[in-house]
């Protein structure tokens, strides 16, 4: 069921939205000097673009923790920690409420300062800096751009291909960002991977069997935050159950009964994820980095 769900979210994506995207993003990188990679904090694996290094080539790049607000902050901590062993320069944002986003143009500024260095050696001082965000779908990007810019800029919404006249915004202290971000296309390399995506919006859950979604992630919270569960939902998971099983106990403490003795299966998988979406139970990262 799972598998039929999953081959629904390719067709979504490939190749026609994939070949847009990464011809947008193609062109438009040359004219940039840095790229910001958006991730979500909560599932930086999931959330990274698998062609990354090889569209970047040899750019400067920034990694973007998003959605910090709803990650949990010492696995946070641990990915920044594993992206700056690697090399990267990295961020913590809440782009919703700004939080963090001050850091931004200080960041690139440190990033590329070899580059102004080197304008200032050729007598071209005040040339700005030209930076180009990038992220999988509602990663966060035009909010980013909104908040960077301080007003409402970028418009929202995925429309991966669509050309529009390019603009660059001065975001202040010599730095333009590309109006328009760029729009990676999410892997699918397995089904954790897509339940990722899925379970955090990046992808659509409508087109994949929901109670199946929501029984893995259940069991996962179960096994990663049992007191975030409890606390919500009033039961002390019993690792030995299945992820349905255990979605029956919260089903039956919430009292969605269908009819006598049988619980509302369905609709406690969507309660589960808008629960989890809207941030009720609390701040959950989904994954850990693998050192
Ligand atoms: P995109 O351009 O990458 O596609 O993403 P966009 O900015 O449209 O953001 C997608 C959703 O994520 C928006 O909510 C936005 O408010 C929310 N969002 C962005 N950054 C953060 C963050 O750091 N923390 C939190 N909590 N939310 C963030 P929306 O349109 O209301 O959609 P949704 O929240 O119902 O998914």
């Amino acid at each position: 069921m799972m598998n039929n769900g999953f081959e629904k979210m390719n067709i979504q994506w490939f190749p026609g939205h994939m070949t847009k995207a990464q011809r947008m993003i193609e062109e438009n990188i040359k004219m940039v000097d840095a790229v910001c990679e958006l991730l979500d904090a909560r599932i930086p694996y999931s959330s990274r673009n698998p062609d990354i290094d090889r569209l970047s080539g040899d750019k400067p790049r920034l990694i973007i923790l998003n959605r910090v607000d709803l990650a949990d902050p010492a696995v946070t901590s641990r990915w920044k920690s594993f992206f700056e062993a690697q090399g990267f320069m990295v961020m913590e944002t809440d782009a919703k409420t700004g939080k963090g986003v001050k850091n931004f143009v200080p960041a690139v500024r440190r990033l590329l300062s070899d580059k102004l260095k080197e304008f200032e050696a050729k007598g071209q001082a005040g040339r700005p800096l030209r930076i180009m965000i990038l992220g999988i779908p509602n990663v966060g990007k035009s909010t980013f751009i909104n908040k960077v810019a301080g007003r409402k800029a970028a418009v929202a919404g995925d429309k991966p291909g669509v050309t529009r006249g390019k603009q660059w915004i001065n975001i202040g202290t010599g730095l333009e960002l590309l109006d328009t971000p760029g729009i990676l296309w999410p892997k699918f390399e397995s089904q954790e991977v897509g339940e990722m995506l899925a379970i955090t919006n990046a992808i659509k859950a409508d087109v994949l069997d929901k109670e199946t979604l929501g029984a893995n992630f259940m069991l996962r919270m179960c096994r990663m935050y049992p007191e975030a569960v409890e606390a919500r939902y009033k039961f002390k998971p019993d690792l030995s159950l299945n992820g349905f099983e255990l979605l029956e106990q919260a089903a039956k403490k919430r009292g969605f009964l269908v009819s006598k003795g049988e619980y509302d299966i369905e609709r406690m998988a969507n309660t589960l994820l808008g629960e989890y979406h809207d941030g009720k139970l609390g701040r959950i990262s989904l994954e850990v980095p693998d050192v």
